[in-house]
Order: C-alpha cells, then sequence, then structure tokens
C-alpha cells in the first residue's frame, strides 16, 4: 500500500506515485488515502494539537493534516511559504445581500501569493522536489502561475508559465514576471494554453503542475479540513465555490469524503459549485443530466480567473457534486460584479471570480435551494489586489454590458476648503 499511491478514476488501475497525471486509458489519477489504517490513530485530535501550537510544519494550513494530504513526503522535501490558517469572516451587509443569516466568507486570498493555489501548489511542488525534477511548467487564467513562480523561486526550480496572450490580470501576470518565471503568452483562449503545457511537459520533460496533478487536488483539500476544524468539526449545509478548471470543486468533494469516512463529522455539507454564465460548461453538463462535457468554445466573462470552457478536472468534479448532493449554479458578469462590491464594501475584498460564490448563494436563495436559516461557507478564491482593473473600471461604469449597482465614484474637485466642504456632504 505504502508504494501503490495513485489510482485512475475511469479503470481503477493503481500506479506508484510517480510523474504521470494520466491513467494509461486516458482517466484522470486520484492519491488514494489509506483509510482503514488511519481510522484508529486519533488524527482529529493530534490536528487539534497542531492547529493550537503551530510550530512548523505544521503551522501551515496545508500540512498540519499530513498524513491527509503526502504521507510520502519527509520534512526536508517540504516546500512551504507557510499557506492557509485563512479567516472566516462574517459580516452583515453579506448576509443581507444573499439573503442567508449565517454566511461565512473563507477568505484564500490570505494566503501568501493572494490565493486559494498555494495550498495545491505547497504539496505539487514538494512532490516536484521529492521526484527531483528540475522545472515545472502550469497554464493559468493567472493565479496558479503567481503561485507556482513563487513556489519555484523557493525550491530553486526552473518554471514556465503558459498563459493566454492578453487575457489575465495585470496583479497576477506582474507576480509570474516579478517571482522569475520563464512566461510564454500563447495566442489564444487558456483552453488551447492548457493543451499546450500537456503536450509540451509530455514531450520535454517538465513536471506539470496544474489540477490535473493529483497532488494540487490533495494540498487544496485542506481548505475543507481547516474550515471544518475552525467550525469545531460541525459541518455547514452548505459550501459555494467559484468553478473554472473544476480542481477546487473536485478537492472539496474529496476531502470533504474523506473527512465523513474517517468520523471526523457526521454530515456532509452540500457542495454549490458556481460558474459564470459565458464559461458555463459543468452547470450545462449537471443541468442537462448529460454523460459528457460540451466545451464551450469562446468563452467570455469579466472574471478572467474562471474564464475556461473545457475544464479538464470535470469527472471528479461531477463525482463531488453527486457525493455531496450538491448543486451547480451560473450567474452573470453583473451579477458577479454586484456581489464583489458588497464583499468589497465589507472590508473583506475579493477579486472577481471569488464573487461568484456569494451571487451563487444568492440566487440559490431566491430559488428556494438555500434556505434562509441554512448555514453557507463561501469560499473567496483570490484577493481583491489581484485584478484592481476590474474594481476600478466597475466604479467608473466602465465595465460593457454592466451597469454598477453599487458604484463609489472618485470625486474631482478644486484645492479648496469649500471644495472638500461640498463634495463630503
Ligand atoms: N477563483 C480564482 C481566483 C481562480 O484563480 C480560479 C482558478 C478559480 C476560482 C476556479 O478554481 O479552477 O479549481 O475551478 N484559477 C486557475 C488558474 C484556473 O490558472 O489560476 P478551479
Amino acid at each position: 500500500m505504502e508504494n501503490m499511491a495513485l489510482k485512475c478514476i475511469d479503470c481503477g488501475k493503481t500506479y506508484e506515485a510517480e510523474a504521470i497525471y494520466r491513467c494509461s486509458c486516458g482517466g484522470l489519477l486520484e492519491a488514494i488515502v489509506d483509510i482503514s489504517s488511519l481510522k484508529k490513530k486519533g488524527l482529529r485530535e493530534l490536528f487539534d494539537e497542531r492547529f493550537a501550537s503551530r510550530t512548523m510544519p505544521y503551522g501551515s494550513g496545508v500540512w498540519r493534516y499530513r498524513e491527509l494530504i503526502h504521507p510520502l513526503a519527509s520534512e526536508s522535501d517540504i516546500v512551504s511559504r507557510p499557506e492557509g490558517n485563512t479567516t472566516l469572516y462574517s459580516h452583515k451587509k453579506v448576509s443581507d445581500y444573499a439573503g442567508v443569516s449565517n454566511i461565512k466568507l473563507k477568505h484564500e486570498g490570505e494566503n501568501p501569493t493572494g490565493s486559494f493555489k498555494d495550498r495545491g501548489m505547497t504539496v505539487g511542488m514538494t512532490e516536484a522536489v521529492r521526484l527531483k525534477k528540475g522545472s515545472v511548467a502550469c497554464a493559468s487564467t493567472g493565479n496558479t502561475s503567481a503561485s507556482m513562480a513563487a513556489y519555484a523561486a523557493k525550491a530553486g526550480l526552473k518554471s514556465i508559465v503558459f498563459i493566454p496572450e492578453g487575457e489575465i490580470a495585470f496583479g497576477k501576470l506582474s507576480q509570474a514576471l516579478a517571482y522569475g518565471s520563464t512566461v510564454l503568452q500563447v495566442k489564444g483562449n487558456f483552453d488551447d494554453a492548457m493543451g499546450l503545457v500537456q503536450e509540451s511537459s509530455d514531450a520535454l520533460g517538465i513536471y506539470l503542475l496544474n489540477s490535473i496533478n493529483p497532488w494540487r487536488v490533495e494540498g487544496q483539500k485542506s481548505i475543507m479540513f481547516e474550515m471544518l476544524q475552525q467550525l469545531s468539526w460541525s459541518s455547514p449545509d452548505w459550501v459555494a465555490v467559484p468553478a473554472g478548471n473544476l480542481g477546487n470543486t473536485s478537492a472539496f468533494g474529496k476531502g470533504l469524503k474523506e473527512a465523513k469516512e474517517l468520523g471526523f463529522i457526521d454530515k456532509v455539507p452540500k457542495i454549490a459549485s458556481i460558474q459564470a454564465h459565458g464559461a458555463n460548461p459543468f452547470y450545462n453538463l449537471w443541468h442537462d443530466d448529460a454523460k459528457t462535457l460540451s466545451p464551450v468554445s469562446n468563452p467570455k466573462t469579466v472574471a478572467t480567473a474562471i474564464k475556461i470552457g473545457n475544464p479538464v478536472s470535470w469527472k471528479k468534479a461531477r463525482l463531488a457534486i453527486d457525493y455531496t448532493k450538491g448543486v451547480v449554479e451560473e450567474v452573470s458578469d453583473q451579477e458577479i460584479m454586484d456581489a464583489k462590491a458588497i464583499v468589497d464594501s465589507s472590508g473583506i475584498g475579493c477579486e472577481p471570480a471569488s464573487a461568484a460564490s456569494v451571487a451563487g448563494v444568492k440566487k440559490l436563495q431566491e430559488k428556494g435551494i438555500i434556505k434562509k436559516d441554512d448555514s453557507v461557507v463561501c469560499i473567496i478564491t483570490g484577493n481583491i489586489l489581484k485584478d484592481p482593473d476590474a474594481t476600478v473600471n466597475y466604479h467608473l461604469s466602465k465595465l460593457s454590458g454592466i451597469i454598477p449597482k453599487y458604484p463609489n465614484k472618485p470625486r474631482v474637485i478644486d484645492a479648496k476648503l469649500d471644495s472638500v466642504r461640498k463634495a463630503i456632504q
């Protein structure tokens, strides 16, 4: 069992933990967690001790759960910033907006590079080090590239990012450049970049660090473990998450299943996976109860992080929605940006894609699927500073097709006290 670390989700074939991401049948692989051997070990108590003491590497909100994340990694291999330990916020403004009194926002934008990606990246990069890889690559709508660039720099590995030309937010591009990645701007969209990075990694022997890599998913599970631990191991009714390439939705389903099987929780929260209307292949799949995903060929949304038409992890994500008896919803760009304005003006702040979770909860509440007195945790996936252009353009009414409901326009005044008096009345 020690060596049999990966299993195909389609045909069940098992592999040792090695540098592959797909089974010979083409299916995605997932890491096996040997629940039966872990059941008797008092793991929850151990995690609570580590949560209280915060000594490294267990001070990381990922490696705290090491036995469930990557038991084969030795301490000297771990590449950690550290990550996690993100806050659960609540604010009346957000509750009133969503129409749900008990709604909390778990702010993954508080991670070292400003997004949840760091939780998967610490594990993926640790695996790259463990396998003695010299270079790593990813395709990205921005946050994965920012995270991979930083962790590769820390580990001393060469990193190459494939991004759709002109399509990623400036905060994210600036991070990838600053942390020293080789940045390849692909003429095409994210899905083209994703195809190219897989072909290039195979042909050139580069270790691929997209969420198709099962170790990324293992790291992202920790968002669920940490959320449950912060809630004293009592599950909310719902967890809402923005959905693009579907790594997070997949990871949440796996983490919640393991938490339930290990007896950490009695009840499994339902996952609400929220897509942008213009980039909604997973919503269509779920809504139509289709057998296979029909990609959206020209995805469009102001939330560039989730502007993805052909998500690689759709099969795993579907298993996650089925297992938790969850739902998939879609929201418009208008709904995303108005929800963001509410999250921002409550002092919490987020990038556009993150607000899809709050917009989705509001919509599901209005449809009666989420009840007003249900408990809900929304995952805020990225920091407000990731995409300042979207924020400023919203407030200046410069986002095409969007009429801001909550604009906060700057005012130009003469350099006179009287002008100040008039302006702030
Ligand atoms: N929110 C943010 C801020 C993201 O950056 C992403 C994905 C998502 C939500 C969607 O998560 O892909 O797991 O469904 N960003 C990837 C990237 C695709 O390249 O940074 P998902």
